[in-house]
């Protein structure tokens, strides 16, 4: 049986006139790539920022590394590694001296700055300024951000925002690297189906606040024989899934 990293049961987020996810059972496996896949407003960041323990839930639960969020949250955040809504700097400071930081706030050593560079592409630029980086360069130093720590899960929240075509697959190659080379398991988050397609093994649709489905992204394809996936996408929002299990 393969290992579940995440899971979440009942989860919910209510705001004052609306909830923002409605009764949420995620389950992302060991060594996977869950792509977690909504139009905007759907409730991906909410959902993860409660992961992140961020946003407190409604109700329900969060059980990550099999523990509970509630009760072992320091040793459960110690093993995730995050970037989201897009990655924020010292703009004044170096890409080098933007993870110092990091490495010096999780007791790290330098060491660990030079490899993860080397991971992300940006050793040839780790002295300049991270305001003269270019977009795609950022994303990259935030995933090195994330990574620096070694984490056991990388959460991710929609990485590829505002790239150009040649950005995304930069990152889309490097991402999916990852659960083999470091034994890490991934969750994406996107508006945009195409990118998940290319990423993800699982695959979560919230819309309007609910996990309209979960499973591979093999089932999905195979789930109409005579839709293409963009149909079988837009079917579901529209009439949610008649066929999640
Ligand atoms: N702090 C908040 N207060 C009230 N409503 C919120 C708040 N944060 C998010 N929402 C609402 O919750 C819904 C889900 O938002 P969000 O999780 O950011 O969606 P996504 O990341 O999928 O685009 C949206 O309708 C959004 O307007
Ligand atoms: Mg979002």
């Amino acid at each position: 049986m393969q290992n579940i990293i995440i899971e979440t049961n009942h989860l919910t987020k209510d705001y004052k006139d609306m909830q923002a996810v409605s009764n949420v059972n995620l389950s992302v496996k060991s060594r996977r790539i869950y792509g977690f896949l909504g139009p905007n407003g759907a409730g991906k960041s909410t959902t993860i920022g409660m992961l992140l323990g961020l946003i407190k839930p409604s109700n329900g639960d969060i059980k990550i590394f099999n523990m509970d969020l509630s009760k072992d949250r320091l040793k459960i955040l110690k093993n995730i590694g995050s970037m989201i809504e897009g990655p924020s700097y010292y703009e004044n400071l170096s890409a080098y001296d933007n993870l110092k930081i990091s490495a010096e706030l999780l007791d790290l050593d330098d060491k660990d700055i030079d490899k993860v560079l080397k991971i992300v592409n940006l050793t040839k630029y780790k002295n300049k300024k991270t305001k003269q980086f270019s977009l795609g360069m950022k994303q990259r130093l935030g995933i090195a951000q994330a990574l620096i720590g070694k984490p056991k899960l990388l959460i991710l929240d929609e990485p590829t925002n505002g790239l150009d075509p040649v950005g995304i697959q930069e990152i889309r190659k490097l991402i999916k690297s990852f659960p083999e080379k470091f034994d890490m398991t991934i969750l994406i988050s996107s508006h945009i189906l195409s990118e998940i397609e290319q990423i993800a093994d699982d695959i979560g649709i919230i819309n309007e606040g609910k996990l309209v489905f979960q499973n591979t992204l093999e089932q999905l394809r195979n789930s109409n024989p005579n839709k293409n996936l963009e149909e079988i996408f837009f079917h579901i929002l529209k009439n949610g899934s008649d066929n999640n299990d």
